[in-house]
């Protein structure tokens, strides 16, 4: 009997057209092994958290990013860097995903990390997201990382990646989820 497919799903930190950070997860779906299903989620649907709206009902495309958070075996997050830290629909997004407190759809969630930006590689965004995402208890993978420096470079003007050695690091970056998703999963 074969394994069950993993559904893996990825979260583009950048609302951009050409977002490398968004091209990153086209690259990392076209190199994901047969078993692992990778799907692209858009953020520009969803609006800025507000308590208020939240005690009124949540709006659709909340539902929705919760429902598809929490269906997902694990999360891959692109996490562009804006002023040295995460953009705000990301942590916009996961504040949403965070509620209630008690139903965080990111606990227990494994997810792994990667970013292309400016001259720092997105280290400095991605070491801000980190105590966000261990607030929620989500496990997120230490190792193999990937700080893609001077993006434009390494990327055609659609946001394709066009650096052979860096696909090669997200092809293990997406084994080593999957491996790490398995592992935690087995119990
Ligand atoms: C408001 C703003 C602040 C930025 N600050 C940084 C920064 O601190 N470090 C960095 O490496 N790049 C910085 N950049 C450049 C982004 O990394 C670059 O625009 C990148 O392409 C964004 O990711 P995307 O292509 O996925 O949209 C900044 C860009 C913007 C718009």
């Amino acid at each position: 009997m074969g394994r069950a497919r993993m559904k893996i799903v990825g979260i583009p930190g950048s609302l951009r057209r050409a977002s490398f950070n968004r091209g990153l997860l086209v690259a990392a779906q076209e190199v994901a092994p047969a078993d692992v299903a990778i799907e692209i989620l858009d953020l520009a649907p969803i609006p800025f958290y507000n308590a208020d709206v939240e005690m009124l009902g949540l709006p659709e495309a909340v539902v929705e990013l919760r429902e598809r958070i929490a269906e997902a075996d694990a999360l891959l997050l692109t996490v562009p860097e804006y002023n040295h830290s995460f953009t705000a629909v990301l942590k916009n997004a996961l504040d949403w995903a965070s509620r209630p407190r008690p139903l965080s759809a990111l606990r227990q969630k494994p997810v792994a990390l990667m970013g292309a930006g400016g001259g720092s590689g997105t280290i400095r965004a991605q070491l801000a997201i980190r105590p966000v995402l261990a607030c929620n208890e989500a496990y997120v993978m230490p190792k193999p990382e990937l700080y893609i420096a001077n993006a434009p470079q390494r990327f055609d003007a659609d946001g394709n990646l066009t650096d052979e050695t860096v696909r090669e690091t997200v092809r293990d970056i997406v084994a080593a989820l999957a491996a790490w998703t398995r592992r935690l999963r087995a119990d």
